[in-house]
């Protein structure tokens, strides 16, 4: 990448900055398996099915500040960026989203920041997850540092479906074809359809 010197020496300590990020990230799976480990020992079964964790790119993070119309330093990093952090959890099912999500909600360490529910109310691309950003705390050799970190939790056909949106949008450098958005949201409500379906359907199981 071709960067201005300014910008690379920001991007050099931002290198530096993503080794708290990876640690809070790191901190958050660990305790979240224990939590799946804990449920499956008192009711038989995982809500959480897989937890992925990334750290924001280089690149994304010079698009998303320069989108905002910010110049590229440590403090616009650190002060407008919420996800350089980023966790999602997939379930099998939609009212495990929300158990996750209460989980997470009464660790009382963990402070939950900001809540978006996508679920209750989708993204115009038909875009459904439970978005929380929460603040955790890592404990270092003399500090206690406390780490934003953007957690989502969604089903797993909702994760295929918004992998596959993210590979169209960009491709199409966010410009995408009419007929791909409609395509796009029309799979999105046939998953909605598909999972309270499921849903559905385990519940009378259980009954
Ligand atoms: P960003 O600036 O993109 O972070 O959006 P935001 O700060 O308004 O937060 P929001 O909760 O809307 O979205 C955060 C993240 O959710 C994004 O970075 C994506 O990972 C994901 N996301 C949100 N909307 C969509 C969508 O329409 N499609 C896909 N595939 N992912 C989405
Ligand atoms: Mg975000």
């Amino acid at each position: 990448m071709g960067l201005l010197p300014e910008i690379r020496d920001v991007m050099e300590e931002y290198k530096e900055m993503l080794f708290l990020y990876r640690s809070a990230l790191k901190t958050l799976k660990y305790r979240l398996e224990v939590l799946n480990d804990e449920f499956q020992y008192v009711h038989n079964y995982n809500p959480m099915e897989t937890i992925k964790t990334r750290v924001k790119s280089e690149e994304s993070i010079i698009r998303k500040l320069q989108m905002k119309g910010l110049t590229v330093t440590l403090d616009h990093i650190k002060r407008e960026i919420e996800d350089i952090a980023g966790l999602r959890i997939t379930c099998s099912f939609t009212s495990d989203v929300y158990r996750v999500v209460d989980m997470i909600t009464r660790q009382k360490d963990i402070e939950v920041m900001r809540v978006k529910d996508y679920y209750l109310d989708p993204k115009p691309s038909g875009y459904r997850s439970y978005h929380m950003i929460v603040a955790i705390p890592v404990h270092l050799m003399d500090i206690t540092a406390k780490v934003k970190v953007e957690v989502q939790v969604c089903t797993r056909s909702m994760d295929t479906w918004a992998n596959l949106e993210s590979k169209i949008f960009y491709q199409y450098g966010g410009e995408v074809p009419v007929h791909l958005q409609r395509g796009l949201r029309e799979c999105a409500e046939m998953i909605y359809y598909l999972d309270n379906k499921l849903l559905e359907m385990k519940e009378d199981i259980k009954d």
